[in-house]
């Protein structure tokens, strides 16, 4: 949770670690993955408190020493931190755009750079979706929210293919009818990514293809779901993207039946 205060005239977020482990529904959710072999989905630990304080501290120290913009720790208490502010919300930004898709192309394209540099320096970031997402005061993008860090569930090549689906996921509403919109733009960011990430990307959507029509049902946010999907397919990402969507969907909104969903996942399978 991140509230926005002013110190001395200037923008802070107080963001404190507060809400459960979630242990159960992770759990499920890694099982599915696991049975699909689809690793960039695994959930990662949802850490409560001090330890969440602490992982977003450390990733924060990793992520700037790698060059990549994200706030500065500016103060600290139990399970509380004190963080710059680094600019506003790409979501927003999105959504100010209202439809002008040449205002929407060059933000999608500016994320799309931002998250390839990223990863060309050797990091992941994990969450990147829309509003995970900065818009720097000087143009450019920055990146928040590392409670949570992959690498203790799977390998950096899976945690790169993960920011490419849960980012694609993050914008494709704004692309609902402009599929091969996005497409072209994740292709340029793509072609900077080593051709190992890619292959996971590709070996997952195999092994989901299969379970993408029966999920596709599921969930407020369907159009959503569909929306990557078509951008991803046309990238050849095929359905990854529905279950990359769904799971994140149920795990921010938990808007998903999570037992429902898993039971026909397995059922389709086996
Ligand atoms: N340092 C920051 N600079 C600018 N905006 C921020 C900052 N920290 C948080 N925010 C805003 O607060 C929201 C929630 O913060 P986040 O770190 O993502 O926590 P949560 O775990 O609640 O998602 C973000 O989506 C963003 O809009
Ligand atoms: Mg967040």
């Amino acid at each position: 949770m991140a509230q926005r205060l002013t110190l001395r005239d200037t923008p802070v977020w107080m963001k404190r670690y507060v809400g459960g482990e979630r242990r159960l529904s992770l759990a499920l959710l890694d099982a599915c993955m696991r049975r699909l072999g689809v690793t960039p989905l695994r959930p990662p630990p949802h850490h409560a408190g001090d330890r969440a304080k602490q992982l977003e501290m450390r990733r924060l120290g990793e992520l700037r020493d790698a060059d990549v913009r994200v706030p500065d720790v500016i103060g600290e208490g139990p399970a509380l931190l004190m963080l710059s502010d680094i600019g506003s919300s790409f979501s927003a930004r999105l959504s100010q755009c209202r439809g002008d898709t040449a205002a929407i192309d060059l933000l999608t394209l500016a994320a799309i750079d931002a998250i390839a540099d990223v990863h060309s320096r050797g990091q992941y970031l994990g969450q990147p979706t829309a509003r995970n997402l900065v818009v720097l005061d000087h143009g450019g993008i920055g990146f928040l929210d590392f409670e949570e860090d992959p690498a203790e569930v799977m390998s950096l090549d899976n945690a790169q293919a993960r920011d490419w689906l849960l980012f694609t996921h993050g914008v494709a509403r704004h692309y609902a009818q402009r599929p091969q919109a996005l497409s072209d733009l994740l292709k340029r960011g793509l072609s900077r990514s080593r051709a190992d990430v890619a292959a996971i990307v590709t070996d997952s959507s195999d092994r989901l293809h299969v379970v993408a029509r029966v999920l596709a049902p599921f969930g407020r946010s369907a159009a959503r779901v569909r929306a990557a999907l078509a951008a991803l397919r046309l990238v050849s990402f095929a359905a990854v993207a529905l279950l990359a969507a769904l799971a994140i969907d149920y795990l921010h909104d938990g808007d998903i039946d999570l037992l429902s969903w898993a039971s026909h996942i397995i059922g389709t399978l086996s």
